[in-house]
């Protein structure tokens, strides 16, 4: 069994990106520069978007983040996105989710530039991924691909079970898994709550992708041997014996799942730190689209 270590190859796929940056900045170019928006005080928004803004310094990017109260209405959001859109020193940005109940998500994503969705959620980003047309995609899903590709995983005319429909991981990695290339070419079932028999299902998967938010729900008996699962699954459970009051876990009983896996990802230390990754990557490609724009 071999453990698929995201945080390894994020540290990886960084310290490339920061060379980039290096090679920019001889050249006397402007450095990438991301923007984060977060409304409210969410906790586990804080603690992303923290370690987004973080990352950003670390590789050499500039970065900025707006941080708004959950008192801010829609249109103020919106009038934010509009300012960012316009603003020339940015090359790309997101607006985190979740946003105050108050705020139409869908309204707020769809007035992002999508020259500037780095996130990879605007309807035309998410339509160009499933034609295969150059686009953002977004940070987990590409970052699933990634560490697939990394770690030469064979998926060549495997069945993989994605575990989860949501716009951010299940749809698009359903579609991404079934495309041609590298990592790809799979047969794909994209499971979900009204599925009738999950295990049978994932019982026939070569990869299991689950990202349903409900920790310890894939156990041993629902795999098979020398399969490869991936888990995208985030859920802090409160316990008061942590300092924090809370730890993480992921939506695979890791223990006992890991002894028939062929390759696993870790919670924590699997896609999430992908995505911080490919966020960077993303910004990165903005940048140099932006550059080539202004040519
Ligand atoms: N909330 C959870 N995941 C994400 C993400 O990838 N991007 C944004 N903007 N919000 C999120």
């Amino acid at each position: 069994m071999t453990i698929l270590d995201g945080r390894a190859i994020s540290n990886k796929i960084k310290e490339e990106i920061a060379q980039e940056v290096i090679r920019i900045k001889e050249l006397g170019e402007k450095v990438p520069h991301l923007a984060a928006v977060l409304v409210g005080n969410d906790g586990a928004s804080l603690t992303y978007v923290g370690s987004k803004v973080r990352s950003c310094k670390k590789i050499g990017f500039e970065s900025t983040l707006i941080h708004l109260p959950e008192e801010t209405s829609e249109e103020e959001l919106l009038q934010k996105v509009e300012q960012l859109n316009a603003d020339d020193t940015i090359d790309g940005y997101i607006v985190q989710l979740p946003l105050p109940k108050h705020i139409d998500e869908e309204k707020v994503l769809m007035a992002v530039h999508p020259d500037k969705d780095v996130d990879g959620f605007h309807p035309t980003n998410f339509g160009k991924m499933a034609l295969d047309m150059e686009t953002f995609i977004s940070a987990t899903p590409f970052g699933i691909m990634e560490l697939l590709k990394r770690y030469e995983v064979e998926t060549e005319g495997k069945h993989a079970v994605v575990i989860g429909r949501s716009h951010i991981v299940g749809r698009p990695i359903s579609i991404l898994m079934s495309q041609k290339g590298k990592a790809a070419n799979c047969t794909v079932t994209l499971t979900h709550s009204r599925t009738k028999d999950i295990k049978a299902l994932t019982l026939q998967a070569d990869i299991v992708v689950s990202a349903l938010g409900v920790p310890h729900f894939l156990k041993a008996d629902m795999v098979k041997e020398g399969a490869v699962v991936i888990d995208v699954g985030i859920t802090r459970v409160p316990d008061e014996t942590r300092e924090r009051g809370y730890y993480i876990t992921g939506d695979v009983d890791f223990e006992n799942v890991s002894k028939k896996a062929s390759f696993i990802t870790p919670v924590p230390g699997g896609v999430g730190p992908m995505t911080i990754a490919m966020l960077l990557k993303n910004t990165l490609l903005a940048r140099k689209r932006h550059r080539s724009k202004a040519d």
